[in-house]
């Protein structure tokens, strides 16, 4: 049976490369460390620069000591602006990119009467087509530059996109949709159907560039164990696949959980049962976790993806990040396009860092915490943390260099910050939206640059 390995990665760049090294100055900020345990683990340098060769980082720091490593390199000025890593989202629908903004609904009846309509209306590859255009635009035009996502349940409409973000230079992991149950007739597969479906996207897709497969059952109200078997049997063919889903977001959803699986003492057991959960699982949600589920999590080295603006908007609940923390469980941030509100993760960073102050074990986040749940989180969380997620050197240059409008509050706020790190940071991360977003890069190719 043929299967995609890393061994025959079909690499293809999508620009042409410079091969002299280039600088950007301007502010710089990342986090090489952990600033959950370490309190110096922000890197920022207000007159900051970073050196980019071949797509790589070849230094990154304070302007002079970078320069002075490469005093012959070309220099583009950007003071003003700041450089940040690329962002990460670890959990988007693209299907949904057109139902954004549904008000006054919790998680089931929003599926029932939102999702799931514009879910089906992907049987048009050629609407998908467009669609999948629009939803990559939305990632590069909000820096995001590596996003884990959810496909389609139709093949065609799941190849859209795959071919929408090569063609874009984006990092994207997603994958066919499984589902065959209890959502609507049509979008269901048997499992026979979804294995040979699946296997033929992650011949055609994983490993070719950027991008990478997941599987994805959507979620265990609507897969029978058969289909979670299709999925244990998808990655135990190709143990390089991600896999994502969703678990213990809202209340409604637990209780049909407990009703579907009577066999099951809690939501973690189903996926556990078929060895879904590891390194490279991303369970999106886990809002409604109980002490014993985060315990098997930690375990299994498992992630979530924490997707505040989606849980306030249906109403789901506050995610319990003191208790994420206190079990050791991974979490990186996820903006659940269409249930949360635009593809913006700053935004989401600033919405965690809102509600976790109001949380019942509230939380005071740093702006270094948040600008880790935004970029290197995610790239751990996605297993992509030796090539992405900071600017050490010898990574792929990947970022964003956010540029304020001369004039707004953002860029007034910047000025005012008096070169203080965590100020400016802290500005950016409530201020910056994607009109400041002046150039997106991944592996030193622009995927985006905005009007000037
Ligand atoms: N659970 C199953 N499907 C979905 C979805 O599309 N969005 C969210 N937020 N939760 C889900
Ligand atoms: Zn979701």
């Amino acid at each position: 049976m043929a299967t995609a390995t890393f061994t025959r990665v079909r690499k293809q760049s999508t620009a042409p490369r410079r091969e002299n090294v280039e600088i950007l100055r301007a502010a710089v900020f990342h986090t090489p460390k952990n600033p959950f345990h370490f309190v110096d683990a922000l890197a920022a340098s207000p007159d900051g620069a970073i050196a980019i060769h071949a797509g790589r980082i070849a230094a990154a720091g304070d302007y002079i000591a970078v320069r002075a490593q490469y005093p012959d390199a070309v220099v583009r000025d950007l003071r003003g602006g700041c450089l940040i890593p690329g962002l990460v989202d670890t959990h988007i629908h693209f299907p949904q990119t057109r139902i954004i903004g549904g008000l006054g609904y919790e998680l089931l009846d929003w599926l029932e009467n939102l999702a799931l309509p514009e879910e089906s209306r992907m049987a048009d590859t050629s609407r998908a087509r467009v669609v999948a255009r629009e939803f990559v635009h939305g990632l590069a035009s909000h820096g995001t530059t590596t996003s884990l996502v959810f496909g389609a349940h139709f093949t065609e409409a799941t190849a859209e996109l795959f071919d929408a973000a090569h063609r874009k230079g984006l990092r994207v992991i997603s994958g066919l949709v499984l589902s065959d149950r209890l959502l609507r007739p049509e979008l269901h597969q048997t499992p026979e159907a979804a294995y040979l479906a699946s296997k033929t996207l992650i011949e055609r897709f994983h490993g070719l560039g950027r991008l990478r497969y997941a599987v994805i059952p959507r979620f265990a109200l609507s897969t029978t164990e058969a289909m979670l078997e299709v999925c244990q049997t998808l990655r135990r063919e190709t143990p390089s696949l991600s896999f994502t889903t969703h678990i213990n977001e809202s209340p409604a959803e637990i209780a049909e959980i407990a009703r579907l699986f009577p066999w099951a003492p809690d939501y973690l057991s189903v996926y556990e049962k078929y060895d879904l959960v590891g390194r490279q699982s991303v369970l999106a949600h886990s809002v409604h976790a109980t002490g014993d589920e985060l315990k098997r999590l930690a375990g299994h080295n498992g992630s979530v993806a924490h997707c505040p603006c989606s849980n306030a908007a249906l109403g789901s609940g506050i995610f319990p990040m003191k208790r994420h923390l206190d079990a050791n469980v991974r979490f990186a941030l996820g903006t659940d396009i269409g249930a949360g509100t635009g593809f913006g993760i700053l935004k989401e960073a600033l919405q965690s860092y809102l509600m976790q102050r109001v949380a019942a074990e509230p939380l005071t986040l740093t702006a270094a915490q948040l600008l880790y749940l935004a970029t290197k989180a995610g790239a751990e969380a996605l297993s992509l943390d030796s090539e992405i997620g900071d600017f050490a050197p010898g990574k792929a240059a990947d970022l964003v260099y956010l540029r304020p409008p001369h004039g707004s509050t953002f860029d007034t706020a910047l000025i005012h910050a008096e070169e203080n790190p965590e100020r400016m940071l802290a500005s950016l991360l409530t201020l910056a939206g994607s009109e400041s977003i002046g150039e997106v890069r991944v592996e030193g190719d622009v995927v985006y640059e905005g009007k000037p």
